[in-house]
């Protein structure tokens, strides 16, 4: 346990701005890319004249690589984007614990979280003490702004749904994006006790456009035998043509600062990249199509590819109806038999929720198209079984037909009563009856159990589960008791 002024974030450079960003060309560069606007005269202090000869040469049409970009059809952007991908040098982070230990995080080594490659063996913080904690922001470089997001305001809400749906990417070639929908961002951003100060944007000065975004919401969480109020750490999220300038490790330093502020001191996350160090490294996702015929039209990345179309629907069939007596839509009055269900559930984990009964409500109760929660009722009224999975809808770009796909993902489920696999294929069916087009879930909890009969498939990557100043040994994902909803 190492001591230190400042809990969340060790005494260090503490803006993009100084080496990454400032220096005046990037800057703008920077202003170009998001005010369009055009030097008034060459720099070097050429004459027009002499320019034009000079650009003689040149092809007709827009000069700069990003409206020339622009001005290119769609298919053509996502066919340069995918070589790009394909054939990147760019800089990217490890993928295994491996590459990880010849990295340099120049960020997280800073910050209080394991070091890489020793599995601890006590608990506790990593720094711990009474500590002061810094009045003032993070700076930014000139020209950015901090802003903490009014999300009761549906004007902010909307442009945070904007940069999400447009930088929040899921697939590399930009074939499919998120398509968060307001009501989902107040879902996962405004839970019981949420806190405004911790919906923490970057904006340019010149246009007040948000190109940066980071959240916390509180929580209590169960890690081995310590009960602790920490935050969440939720929508990362750094715009496409600011990426690679160091704006993350401000971002999560200025989040700290606000978390701190309150007298908090650790964090739970997740990320599909390596960073030290995994509490948890679970799959993600193993998923299961609904839609097939759909999901194959739209190239959906990670369908198995052994079967014609013919064959793969047959396999995927599914029940017509569900099998479980008793099992209904939750109601508002099911709040408290959930609450001691799913209690009594997630003890058997090492990492887990503690949820109030307010909190229940918020996370399971159905809201259309966000959440939805079912329960088994016995015969006597008592709550033996619950079920729920959240939704979240993507665009497909570019596409003849289909412009969208629902995907479900599940939350809890958990069983007192009924055979979790027929519990899980009830959950099959009633996921596909409402129109979803696919269904995924993570191998946490005791999932294991069913995804693999129930026919999911599993992808190549990973979902590393983060502690923020917190030691305490890894685990296995199905000791993991824990989603965190995008
Ligand atoms: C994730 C994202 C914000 C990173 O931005 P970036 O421009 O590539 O990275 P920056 O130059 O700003 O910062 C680099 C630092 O951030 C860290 N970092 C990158 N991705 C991270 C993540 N998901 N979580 C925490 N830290 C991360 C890097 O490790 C690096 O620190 P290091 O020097 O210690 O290695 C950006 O790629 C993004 O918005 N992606 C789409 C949304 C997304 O995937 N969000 C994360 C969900 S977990």
């Amino acid at each position: 346990v190492v001591s230190c002024n400042s809990i969340f974030s060790s005494p260090v450079k503490d803006s993009f701005s100084k080496t990454d960003l400032c220096n005046k060309e990037e800057r703008q560069g920077l202003e170009m890319s998001f005010s369009d606007k055009k030097p008034a005269e060459d720099e070097s202090g050429r004459s027009k004249k002499k320019q034009k000869k000079e650009d003689a040469w040149r092809p007709e049409g827009p000069r700069d690589p990003i409206a020339m970009l622009k001005s290119l059809p769609e298919s053509k952007q996502q066919e340069i984007q995918r070589a790009l991908h394909l054939f990147s040098l760019g800089p990217s982070l490890p993928k295994t614990l491996q590459q990880a230990k010849k990295y340099t995080y120049r960020f997280w080594e800073t910050q209080p979280v394991p070091r890489l490659g020793r599995n601890a063996v006590t608990h506790g913080p990593i720094v711990s003490g009474e500590t002061s904690v810094r009045k003032e922001p993070y700076s930014l470089p000139q020209g950015f702004s901090w802003d903490t997001l009014d999300l009761s305001s549906p004007t902010v809400l909307r442009e945070l749904c904007t940069l999400l749906n447009e930088n929040y990417m899921e697939e590399d070639d930009n074939t499919i994006r998120f398509d968060f929908s307001l009501e989902y961002l107040q879902w996962a951003l405004q839970p019981p006790k949420w806190l405004a100060q911790w919906h923490c944007g970057v904006r340019v000065d010149t246009n007040n456009k948000l190109v940066g975004f980071i959240a916390a919401v509180p929580a209590d969480v169960r890690i081995y035998e310590t009960e602790k109020r920490m935050v969440q750490v939720k929508f990362l999220c750094v715009h496409k043509k600011l990426r690679l300038k160091r704006m993350t490790p401000v971002l999560i330093r200025e989040l700290a600062r606000r978390v701190n502020q309150q007298g908090l001191r650790q964090a739970v996350y997740t990320a599909s990249v390596m960073l030290p160090t995994p509490l948890s490294s679970c799959r993600y996702s193993w998923t299961r199509p609904l839609n097939l015929r759909k999901l194959k039209e739209v190239s959906y990345p990670g369908l198995r590819q052994d079967m014609n179309l013919q064959r793969a629907v047959k396999f995927n069939r599914l029940p017509k109806v569900t099998k479980t007596p008793g099992l209904r839509p939750m109601t508002k009055e099911d709040v408290a038999g959930i609450h001691s269900l799913l209690q009594a559930n997630l003890l058997k984990f090492h990492l887990s929720p503690i949820l109030s009964l307010q909190e229940v409500e918020h996370w399971l109760l159905p809201k259309e198209n966000v959440i939805d929660t079912y329960v088994v009722q016995g015969d006597d009224g008592t709550l033996t079984d619950v079920v729920s999975f959240y939704s979240v809808s993507y665009k497909v770009l570019n596409h003849p037909v289909h412009t969208g796909l629902r995907a479900a993902h599940l939350l809890y489920i958990a069983s007192a009563a009924a055979d979790l696999m027929d519990l899980m294929e009830d959950t099959l069916v009633l996921v596909k009856s409402k129109g979803f087009d696919i269904i995924s879930a993570l191998d946490v909890m005791d999932n294991k159990s069913f995804l693999e009969k129930l026919k999911f498939s599993i992808s190549n990557t990973n979902l590393h589960y983060y502690l923020y100043n917190w030691m305490c040994p890894n685990m296995s994902p199905d000791k993991v008791g824990l989603v965190l909803p995008n």
